[in-house]
């Protein structure tokens, strides 16, 4: 028998999370939406990964992300677990998914659970969702909420705007306490000035995660393909690219092209011999 330690690491839980707000450690979270994605991101130390409904755009193709279904996000949220081992994987549920009745939100909530082997989901909106989160916490689900600017909201919102400015920083405080009462264990915070964000981090138990919400949340979170630089059209102001794949695969499928048409590749290196 081998004495090799052959323990599988295990993948990190709400506790841990909750154990780095206490202690003031940071952490990272990014979409995932593919197993190889996945394996880079968890290698690279992020602890979380999101399977968001950014999808929508950044793998489908939709013009946002109202469109995308359960059925379409399923087989990602597969494929990002099958990809990892120690990362925390977060299905987000889609626009139309959870808003009718907290029943609703259970229902499709079990679906990424026990079709996708999930180990929370999340969801958009404030108090208004407290009884949602609250009836699938109490059904064993991790809820990861999210507030501030909610994208499945867009036109609800009156388009990509901050929230949370002057008279409106009560409602994004009674939104995250709200959620923090319902059960929640983490609450990312979106395009909200830095100062609530601050504030809001301070106030509550849970780690808040920001994604344009300044430097003082608990833990940042980007769509993947805006870390990148491999997303097109104008960013945000908070997106930072942190590298230039648009640019590198760009060229690399330039030149491979290019060495087919011209008869390159491939060479006798790259060619069974008889
Ligand atoms: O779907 C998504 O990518 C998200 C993050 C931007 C938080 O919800």
């Amino acid at each position: 028998m081998s004495a090799t330690n052959t323990a599988t690491p295990r993948r990190i839980t709400i506790h841990d999370l909750q154990e780095r707000k206490v202690r003031g450690e940071r952490f990272a979270m990014l979409t995932s939406y593919d197993t190889l994605s996945a394996g880079v991101f968890e290698q690279a130390g992020v602890d979380v990964l999101l399977v968001g409904d950014s999808a929508a755009n950044t793998v489908l193709g939709y013009p946002d992300t109202l469109s995308v279904t359960i059925d379409e996000l399923l087989p990602l949220v597969r494929a990002v677990v099958r990809g990892t081992s120690r990362a925390m994987v977060v299905a987000d549920l889609p626009f139309g998914s959870y808003q009718a009745s907290p029943q609703h939100a259970l229902d499709s909530a079990v679906r990424f659970m026990k079709e996708a082997s999930a180990q929370a989901v999340k969801f958009e909106g404030g108090a208004r969702v407290a009884e949602h989160v609250r009836t699938v916490v109490e059904a064993g689900i991790p809820v990861m909420a999210h507030i501030g600017f909610t994208p499945q909201s867009v036109h609800g919102l009156g388009g990509y705007r901050v929230q949370g400015r002057g008279d409106d920083a009560d409602r994004i405080l009674k939104d995250a306490h709200a959620l923090q009462d319902a059960g929640a264990f983490a609450i990312v915070l979106e395009m909200v000035p830095a100062p609530l964000a601050a504030r809001v981090t301070a106030e509550l138990r849970i780690p808040t995660i920001g994604i344009g919400a300044g430097v003082d949340c608990d833990a940042q979170v980007l769509v993947w393909t805006d870390m990148a630089g491999l997303s097109t059209g104008r960013q945000p102001k908070f997106v930072k690219p942190y590298a230039d794949l648009r640019e590198t695969l760009l060229d690399a499928a330039r030149r491979f092209a290019d060495d087919v048409v011209s008869g390159r590749y491939p060479d006798d290196e790259h060619s069974y011999g008889g």
